[in-house]
């Protein structure tokens, strides 16, 4: 009977299982949109409930659609969208409120206030993090300040918190497991990566009770078993979990200090591994861990981006001048330039290097000229330009020159955006043929626990090149634009 791993990429807009067989090939694959709720102005919540619902029916859709058995899975990996806060009862399973997801800005007044009171070095000093509302610690505060009667609760020890890998974990187990993995926690603003343990004073600073949190294991061990009841009559070993952005680090085969990759997707997220080593950086990067494997830490600088292929959504649910994401990339090429338009797609704020939590969009340079061609165009453009923000930040930093990029995540299909990232960076863009690299990234870590596949070196030869786009613009043309862009990222932040 041959066997299967079973990833669930839990995402910002989706839920998704994926099986994979041995060779790291895709098998099939089930996808279900989820809904993103808008309660205020820069606030972005998900019902934890509906992602449950969400993750059960990929699973049964993809081993029906398949013809594959529960008992042919050999593991179950875990990934998912990262610092996204639950807080639900022990007792009930019932979260206290929606999903507090990562891009939404309510804990801002929180950061601020501790900013204001010099607690910034502190937890950059302890986390690798800084003081933003992206991260988890201040959306715990904000839930137990928030809702009536939560934080007594959490006191008395009736509730528990989680990421949203630490949440499907739980709710597999049938309420038994409550773990988190080292990546994941390491998004929290309350683990210290040094030390590798929950910090005491960074709690009692954001007033959260330790009760609250999952006991923190490595990226691949078996956390637990399915509860049978739920899963069609099997325990299926729960093998692996990682963090989105760092899954797809290491289902890029990126295991050696100096390599990085690029992820397009809601947001844009690029990590580089800098091996057992935490490189400390004071300004925009964040120190994260990468991954705990067989006893170890690998830890990774990372530059992050809020709002990538979730602009593209905006042109298609927002804007309507698109109805599929992929028309973007006809429209963009219908027209030889931007012709000086820049959008600033800074819906939630700005991440690296800017860390302007406050910030809101923009859109410069129109003319009568102007069209929807221009627009959709420069709207594309502006996830290069990012990503080039953040591949300076890295280069200046850690004096690591890029010499290519690996790429994945949904907007690397759309062939215009990689040719022009490439052409700005000046560096080749490489896209592997497997291009779920973040499922793949959790399916590897869940087959070697369970020796579905043998060592990290088995691993690292399937990784295969799809495209290598290489750079073609000239040096005055790449400066002129991205200078343009500089202007408007100075307007935007100006403009508040
Ligand atoms: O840190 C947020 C990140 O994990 C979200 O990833 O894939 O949903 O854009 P994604």
């Amino acid at each position: 009977m041959e066997k299967y791993i079973l990833s669930l990429d839990q995402g910002t807009t989706s839920s998704r299982a994926i099986l994979f067989n041995h060779d790291g090939k895709i098998v099939n694959s089930s996808q279900e949109e989820l809904q993103q709720y808008f309660p205020q102005p820069g606030w972005v919540e998900h019902d934890a409930e509906e992602i449950w619902q969400s993750i059960q029916n990929v699973i049964s859709n993809v081993l029906t659609k398949s013809n594959i058995k529960p008992e042919q899975l050999a593991g179950i990996g875990i990934t998912n969208q990262r610092e996204t806060t639950v807080i639900w009862d022990k007792k009930t399973g019932v979260p206290v409120y929606r999903a507090l997801v990562w891009q939404s800005r309510q804990s801002s007044e929180i950061c601020e206030d501790l900013k204001d009171s010099g607690y910034n070095s502190l937890f950059r000093e302890k986390t690798g993090l800084l003081l933003d509302p992206y991260f988890s610690g201040t959306k715990v505060k904000w839930i137990l300040d928030n809702v009536p009667g939560v934080r007594e609760r959490a006191e008395n020890g009736d509730l528990l918190f989680g990421t949203i890998d630490t949440w499907l974990i739980w709710k597999l187990t049938g309420g038994v497991v409550h773990v988190t993995d080292y990546s994941n926690a390491s998004r929290t603003l309350l683990f210290n990566i040094y030390d590798l343990c929950w910090d005491d004073e960074l709690l009692s600073l954001l007033t959260i009770p330790k009760s609250l949190l999952p006991e923190v294991r490595s990226s691949s061990e078996v956390y637990g078993r399915t509860d049978k009841n739920t899963f069609f009559g099997h325990a299926v070993p729960i093998a692996g979990a990682a963090g989105d952005q760092q899954a797809a680090l290491f289902g890029q085969g990126c295991f050696e200090s100096g390599m990085a990759k690029n992820t397009y997707g809601t947001g844009c997220f690029m990590l580089l591994n800098t091996g057992d080593k935490a490189v400390k950086v004071k300004e925009g990067l964040l120190t994260t861990i990468a991954w705990g494997i067989n006893g170890k830490v690998h830890y990774a600088l990372e530059g992050s981006i809020f709002v990538a292929g979730s602009a593209v959504q905006w042109l298609r649910d927002g804007l309507k001048l698109i109805s599929e994401a992929k028309e973007s990339e006809m429209y963009a090429e219908k027209i030889d330039s931007s012709e000086g338009v820049y959008v600033v797609p800074a819906f939630v704020g700005l991440g690296t290097p800017y860390w302007e939590s406050n910030v809101k969009g923009a859109i410069f340079g129109l003319t009568r000229g102007t069209t929807k061609e221009h627009l959709i165009r420069a709207t594309l453009e502006s996830l290069a330009y990012q990503t080039k923000d953040v591949i300076k930040e890295m280069e200046h930093l850690a004096c690591i020159p890029l010499k290519s990029l690996r790429v994945d995540g949904g907007a690397v299909q759309n062939n215009f955006l990689m040719q022009f990232q490439s052409d700005l960076l000046d560096v080749p863009v490489e896209r592997p043929v497997i291009n779920e690299t973040t499922a793949l990234g959790a399916a590897y870590l869940a087959g070697l626990a369970v020796g579905f596949w043998e060592s990290q070196a088995e691993i690292e030869k399937k990784w295969v090149i799809d495209e290598r786009f290489s750079p073609n613009m000239s040096n005055e043309n790449r400066t002129e634009l991205y200078s343009g862009w500089k202007k408007a990222i100075k307007a935007t932040i100006a403009f508040q």
